[in-house]
């Protein structure tokens, strides 16, 4: 367990609201920017806030010396918005501690996760006095918006980021006490969508008939986006999908994340997916159509007989590697331009993109990642996957900063991330911490 300083002080950086997508929160970001640069000084490493135009940077280094590599560990303090608030057991923002369990939002994504790499930093500079390699300690504010500023800030300042190889902690782990290397990720393009029919809410007796509804409109264009064996319907959307290693598909089949362990994760009622694949294959290396929220006209108790005058739709396209995400969303912007009929008006907004990322776990540094984690779990293999999650920075960091990703996430993959009572193992603080100081130290050695 952490010492009560450590623990407390994790608290402390749960209860910053450090929501990145809404500005009601700034002063939440900044507080909490202020905290990391804070905490990262008082543990002997040089840090300084960067400013943005978004929200800052805070970087960090440890000490220098000739001829041993440079590892950056990157990380993010800026969290999801809390809502639907009502399903939470307690306030987001109050962290609290049951069965050896932290509630809060962030607790895995990403707070515990760079607070236990910033543990066992500490612990390594308070027994040696040194680290094993050059630090490079990367923590934005901007993850969970796409990392708008981030590429820009890798660009002017390739010099000072100059490194042999990343490490990320922002995945999960495959089950519980189960050594994972991740090796992938997808991409993903957002878009939204707003129709406008009528140019105010009308009567739907007095109009209804002869004025098109354009929630109607919209969900037949949402519903136009899959076949029936559930496939995006877009042509050419998996032109540049890379398929499957057969290796893969053999592997990933006896891993102890199948179809019973989602059913009951999500509590939905069946799994359904594209014809043809396992669900880790659908989720780790086939594209999706994801719509993150629909709506339009009265959302209020009892009845309304309204035919609104909008409606909007958010969507996310998952992408895989060789998707490329702006040809991708063209060819998203396309589909909702040409297919409207001339009864509604079209706002199509393209979002945020991250391009895919994969390397081969065996290659460079790879083999310290997975020695690293066979001192943390003796006697085991890791399992080696995919994520279907995010990280729009990492390919950023190969083709900027010419630098390999080692992905080594220690979340559990029923940590509620993004949605109510987000949690995190107390326990993982120090499991982290203990990573954290193997990899420094097999990367070192290599
Ligand atoms: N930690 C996640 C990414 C992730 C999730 C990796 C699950 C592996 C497994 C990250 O903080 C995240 O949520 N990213 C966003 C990025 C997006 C908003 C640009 C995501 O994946 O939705
Ligand atoms: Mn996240």
């Amino acid at each position: 367990m952490p010492d009560d300083v450590s623990l407390n002080q994790f608290l402390d950086f749960l209860r910053f609201g450090s929501i990145s997508t809404d500005s009601k929160y700034k002063e939440q970001i900044l507080g909490c920017a202020s905290w990391l640069k804070q905490k990262l000084t008082v543990i002997g490493l040089t840090a300084v806030q960067h400013e943005t135009p978004g929200h800052p940077i805070i970087l960090a280094h440890g000490p220098k010396k000739e001829g041993r590599p440079t590892v950056l560990i990157y990380g993010h303090y800026d969290v999801q918005p809390v809502d639907p608030l009502d399903l939470w057991h307690r306030p987001p923002f109050n962290p609290g501690i049951e069965n050896g369990i932290i509630t809060a939002r962030g607790a895995s994504d990403n707070k515990g996760q760079i607070f236990a790499h910033i543990l066992g930093i500490e612990q390594t500079l308070k027994e040696t006095g040194d680290l094993p390699v050059n630090l490079i300690l990367l923590i934005e504010g901007e993850e969970e918006i796409g990392s708008p500023n981030l590429a820009a800030f890798l660009d002017s300042h390739r010099e000072e980021l100059a490194c042999d190889v990343v490490a990320i902690s922002d995945s999960s782990m495959i089950a519980p006490g189960h050594a994972t290397f991740t090796y992938g990720l997808r991409g993903l393009t957002a878009v939204e969508v707003t129709l406008t029919g009528p140019d105010h809410d009308l009567h739907s007796g007095i109009f209804g008939g002869a004025v098109e509804n354009p929630v109607t409109v919209l969900a037949r264009l949402i519903a136009g986006l899959h076949d029936r064996n559930l496939k995006v319907k877009l042509d050419g959307f998996y032109d540049d999908v890379k398929p499957l290693e057969p290796w893969e598909r053999r592997a990933w089949k006896h891993l102890p994340l199948q179809d019973v362990q989602l059913l009951k994760m999500t509590g939905a009622p069946a799994l359904n997916g594209e014809r043809g694949f396992s669900s880790l294959e659908r989720v780790w290396a086939r594209p999706t159509a994801e719509v993150n929220g629909f709506g339009g006209g009265y959302q209020g108790e009892g009845t309304k007989t309204v035919l609104p005058s909008k409606a909007t739709a958010k969507f996310t396209f998952r992408l895989v590697p060789n998707q490329d995400p702006q040809k991708i969303s063209e060819m998203v912007q396309d589909y909702f331009r040409r297919n409207v009929p001339p009864s509604v008006r079209i706002d199509v907004v393209p979002g945020h993109s991250g391009t895919p990322y994969l390397v081969d776990p065996n290659a460079g540094y790879g083999m310290a990642a997975q020695k690293a984690l066979g001192h943390l779990f003796p006697g085991q293999k890791p399992a080696l996957v995919r994520e279907g999650g995010s990280i729009p920075i990492v390919a950023d960091f190969k083709s900027i900063l010419n630098a390999d990703t080692l992905l080594l996430g220690f979340a559990l993959p029923d940590c509620n991330a993004h949605s109510p009572n987000e949690t995190f193992p107390l326990a993982h603080l120090d499991l982290g911490a203990k990573l954290n100081r193997f990899l420094l130290e097999e990367i070192a050695a290599r």
